[in-house]
Formats: C-alpha cells, structure tokens, sequence
C-alpha cells in the first residue's frame, strides 16, 4: 500500500516552491499546471517542472502531476512534455474536471503511445478529480475506466461552482461547511466518492483545506473525511503538512483499541470462541478485520514494530 495522507499542490511556475516541497514532510508531491498557474505561464512551468524534478531530491516522496483538463489546449502537450522528459519519476497524473470516462480513456491512451516508446520502469497512473455534478452521476464508469486509476480525489471549490452552490466563504475550500448546514454540506459527495473508489480499490483523497491559518478548522476537515474513509487530503501550505499526515494516522488510542481487539480475539480463539467480548464490547471477526487494517497500516509508518 502507497501512504498518501498529505498531497502538496505546489504551482508549477513558482520553483522555488519546488525547492521547499522537496524539503517537506509531504507524503506526495503535486505538481500544478492547472488552476494555480495564469494561462500565460503555463508553458514556463512545464519547464520548470520538468528540470526540478531532474535536478533536485525527491528520495522518500511520490510524485505526480496535475495537467490541464482535456478539453483545454493545454492538456496534451503537458503529458507529452512533461513524461516524455521525466518518464517514471513521475508516479501519477492528476487530471481535473473529469466529467466522463471518455476523459480517462483518453489519457491512458497517450500514455500508452508515449510509455511504449520510452518503456518507464512502471506505468504512469491517473488520478481522476471529481468536481463536478456530471463527473459524479458517472463516478462508478470513470472508477472503472482504466487499471491505471489510482485515486479519485475530491474537487471541492470547482464542484461547489459546477452545483451552483452559494460561496460562503473567501477560499471556497472546505471552511465553514458545517455551520451553514444542519449536518456537513458534502457528506453525501464525500460518501459517493469514498464508495466508488473503494469498490474499485482505489484511493479517496479530499479536497485541500483553503484557511492556511486556522489549524482547528483544518483538524476538522481533515477527520471528518477520514472517519468517512478517506485515505488523504490534498494540502496547499506546507503549514498543513504535519496535522494532515497525523490526522489520516492512527492514532495511539486507535492502536491500543486495535491492540486490545487483537488479544482478545487470539484468547477466544484459544478457547474455542467465535466472537469474544471486552469491558462489555462484543469483538466478532469484522471487528478484527478493522484492528488488523490498523495494526499493518501503524507497522508501515513505523509507529509499531513488527
Ligand atoms: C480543486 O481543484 C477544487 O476545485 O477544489
Ligand atoms: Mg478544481
């Protein structure tokens, strides 16, 4: 399994924020060549990536590449371009504003032309955005669409637009979407997507938090979607790095839980008991499922020893 609990969006123009992304605790990097750069530099800043990601360290990070929307002039020259210089160090692309599956059929058959030329070490693999109202009624079709999908990552301030939802606050980013809201105001986008990428075992990733400055709003946001399944969000400041991966962690309460399911169940199991029972919790074998997913999700980020 990939960690991908913190997604950095770094603009592609700007290197040297490239140069403290490599620096970061971000479990992947993304590169932007979508809505964070002005049209006028979208060419710059495929250069731009190509040669940061040629020239600096990126040991310990995955890294991918938002393009443009395919319906845009950009979008395929920034495959051709940019994987065409930088080939499999680049782990993913991240194409926005899918609305159809047509969408990824299209990338994954550029990408097919141009890995079948230049044979990368693995194949490159898509990540579809899911930010608007037509990319959600086909989300099951684009899940399945292609064995390179990776994720489905959330779009949330392009699918508020799409909705025509009112803008409530100055970023659009997932502030204050609880409290003009009798519950959260994207559960059931946020559940749609956490579905469909899981019954095609793919990634869910959330929208990024857009208040850089209140850490509290940003704890938020961030465990409510990973209490609804998601595996990370996006982040746009490197401020946000650290409560993001800690927040789509276990926790050590989550580890001691998962500790205490597992004991128990191993001495049911000695005594010839299905189901076991702790401080009047019954523990049946889902349960140990969700301890076990825990348990080897804690031993792969080195917060439990083997
Ligand atoms: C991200 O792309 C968003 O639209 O929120
Ligand atoms: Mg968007």
């Amino acid at each position: 399994m990939e960690i991908r609990r913190s997604i950095l969006s770094v603009p592609g123009h700007i290197v040297k924020m490239h140069d403290k992304a490599a620096h970061s605790e971000a479990d992947v990097i993304m590169f932007d060549l979508e809505d964070s750069v002005p049209v006028g530099s979208k060419k710059v800043a495929r250069e731009n990536i190509v040669d940061s990601i040629r020239r600096l360290d990126w040991s310990g990070k995955l890294l991918s590449l938002r393009i443009n929307a395919v319906d845009t002039s950009f979008a395929y020259g920034d495959v051709i371009y940019c994987v065409e210089h930088c080939g499999s160090m680049l782990r993913s692309l991240v194409l926005p504003k899918v609305n159809h599956e047509g969408d990824i059929h299209f990338l994954a058959r550029l990408l097919n032309g141009i890995e079948s030329n230049l044979s990368p070490g693995h194949p490159i693999s898509i990540e579809a955005c899911i930010e608007t109202a037509q990319g959600l009624e086909r989300i099951s079709r684009i899940a399945e669409a292609s064995s390179r999908l990776k994720s489905l990552v959330f779009g949330i301030a392009d699918f508020t637009a799409s909705i025509g939802a009112p803008l409530t606050t100055l970023s659009a980013h997932g502030e204050d979407d609880t409290s003009n809201h009798s519950g959260h105001r994207w559960h059931y986008i946020l559940n749609r997507i956490v579905t469909a990428a899981k019954s095609h075992g793919l990634y869910a990733i959330d929208a990024p938090y857009g208040n850089f400055q209140d850490e509290e709003g940003l704890i938020d946001s961030a465990r409510m979607s990973r209490l609804l399944g998601f595996d990370g969000k996006w982040v746009i400041h490197p401020g946000q790095i650290s409560i993001v991966n800690e927040a789509y962690s276990p926790s050590e309460h989550e580890i001691e839980l998962a500790k205490q399911i597992l004991e128990a169940h191993k001495e049911a199991e000695i005594n010839g008991r299905g189901a076991a029972s702790k401080e009047g919790h019954m523990i049946d074998n889902a349960t140990v499922r969700l301890a076990e997913k825990v348990w080897e999700f804690a031993i792969q980020l080195g917060n439990i020893a083997s």
